[in-house]
């Protein structure tokens, strides 16, 4: 018998959804058999049919941000964001389609043309995580139908309904029902579809630890497609501003939006020694009056709760881990509800700290270090396996530059927050943050493989050099 699944809204504790395990072979062999008549459609089709895709999200625009708001727990203008993204990904994915993987004309040697088309992989396996439950899986899902894939989307098992009603949207735009699968389940179905030989790649966003696994899994499988979208340890760098208010505003946002709980959150504020008593001052004055509430309350609330109890014992016990071992509290983290996983935006200087875990805790705990010189500043954002953003904040151009050539990430913005990145750009990166094979604009590249082809139609050909003459001697005999 399959497992029981249930999915519960963080705010209340109350059960919003309940299911059972997708039968993985049954959902594989299915979307194999649907591979190759989507893969036949003309690409107008295709597109065609994403863009009804968007009308029907359109159409569902509330019910969907509801959904996503009681799933996930962030607030509703934030889950607003992740539909809008979610509607504007066709769009962006058609440009990038024929950017990236259009096809060429070149010319070729004795009147023959030399094409580069591009091909779909077949059934991708699509592994979504819990922060962004239909705009992340979404940005893979998007590209490879479009590319001609079919696609086994299995959402977190943190997050099933948003994944379940996404999955309709498609449907009801006339994706065939079984091109685009939903999987039910969790870790024991991942590795089931990433081991499934019918399966051709797997796009995963989620964490570090499990991206390792899946890419240990496919040690053996060179020719099965992997893209690695996994978390951060991001540094924010704080230098010389006067403009303290924005910089701190800037800080805030890209520690503690969505609760901390997107991958490129900031999560450790490096800071120029002399700034940092005015600067670190005036973020904890902003924290201090952000709102954490359920996500439909009114007023709005900035932070709504992490994604379970768990997420949320895990974010305290980190926080006194650090102060455990030589951390200094500048805002303490709370427990707001007794049985609810909602946590006050915590702060803590780790200057001191001989040892300091480089760790992602996903979640709204910022980790101040403060440095002596620029130099300092660069050798401390770059003390990381990972490497996904960063953002200098205040600075000359000139240290821009610096800061722009000697760091180690795949986004690196000035004077604008680590997280918020755009999907017109591409997204991913570097050390265990990814595995160079960058999602959003560039998610092209990995839905398709390109394919190198010399044609001319009649065959003409001639061996001009190294041939023995004819013997004509032999002739007539
Ligand atoms: P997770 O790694 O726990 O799970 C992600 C998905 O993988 C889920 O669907 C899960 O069921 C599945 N899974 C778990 N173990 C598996 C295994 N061994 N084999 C195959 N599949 C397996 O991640 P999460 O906690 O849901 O999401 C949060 C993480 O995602 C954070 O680390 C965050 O930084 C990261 N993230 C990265 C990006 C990015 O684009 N770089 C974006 C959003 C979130
Ligand atoms: C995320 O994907 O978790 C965050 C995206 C962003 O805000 O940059």
């Amino acid at each position: 018998m399959s497992a029981a699944l249930t999915s519960f809204e963080p705010a209340t504790g109350a059960l919003l959804w309940q299911g059972t395990a997708s039968d993985v072979e049954a959902e594989v062999a299915l979307a194999r058999a649907a591979w190759p008549k989507w893969a036949a459609q003309p690409i107008a089709y295709r597109i065609e049919t994403l863009r009804r895709f968007v009308n029907v999200v359109r159409a569902n625009e509330e019910a969907l941000v509801d959904l996503i708001a009681r799933e996930t727990g962030k607030p509703l203008w934030d889950a607003r964001t992740e539909v809008t993204a979610v509607m504007n990904k066709v769009d962006i994915s058609v440009a990038a389609f024929s950017e990236r993987t259009g096809q060429r004309r070149l010319e070729a040697a004795m009147g023959a043309r030399q094409s580069v088309r591009h091909k779909p992989h077949g059934v991708m396996a699509v592994l979504g995580p819990y922060n962004f439950p239909a705009h992340l899986p979404n940005g893979h899902i998007v590209p490879a139908l479009l590319a001609g894939n079919a696609v086994l989307f299995k959402p977190s098992e943190k997050t099933p309904a948003v994944g379940e009603m996404l999955v309709r949207c498609y449907h009801e735009a006339g994706v065939p029902e079984d091109a685009v699968r939903l999987v039910l389940g969790g870790p024991d179905e991942g590795k089931a579809l990433a081991a499934h030989p019918d399966v051709g790649g797997v796009l995963f966003t989620g964490s570090a630890q499990t991206g390792i696994a899946i890419n240990r899994q496919f040690a053996a499988n060179p020719g099965k497609i992997l893209a690695l979208e996994m978390g951060g340890n991001n540094p924010i760098v704080a230098w010389d501003t006067a403009d303290i208010a924005s910089a701190a505003t800037l800080i805030v946002q890209s520690a503690f939006l969505s609760s901390g709980q997107r991958c490129t959150a900031a999560s450790r504020l490096i800071v120029k020694e002399e700034l940092a008593d005015t600067l670190v001052g005036e973020v904890k004055r902003l924290a201090d009056r952000l709102i954490v509430d359920h996500p439909h309350a009114d007023p709005a609330p900035y932070m709504g709760p992490v994604i379970d109890n768990q997420a949320a014992d895990h974010l305290t016990e980190s926080f006194l881990y650090l102060m455990s071992n030589g951390g200094k509290p500048i805002k303490h983290m709370v427990r707001t509800t007794k049985g609810l996983p909602f946590v006050t935006p915590a702060i803590i200087d780790v200057t001191a700290m001989a040892e300091r875990p480089d760790v992602e805790l996903f979640g709204p705990l910022l980790q101040v270090v403060r440095v002596p010189d620029f130099e300092s500043a660069i050798r401390e954002a770059n003390n990381t396996r990972y490497g996904l953003s960063a953002a200098l904040i205040g600075g000359s151009p000139e240290q821009y530059n610096q800061f722009w050539a000697n760091i180690r990430a795949g986004i690196v913005n000035w004077n604008r927050p680590t997280n918020g990145a755009s999907s017109s750009a591409p997204f991913g990166g570097v050390g265990i943050s990814g595995n160079h094979r960058p999602s959003a604009y560039y998610a092209a590249d990995y839905c398709a493989y390109p394919v190198a082809s010399v044609e001319i139609e009649q065959p003409r050909a001639s061996i001009g050099i190294g041939l023995k003459d004819i013997d004509t001697s032999a002739m007539g005999d």
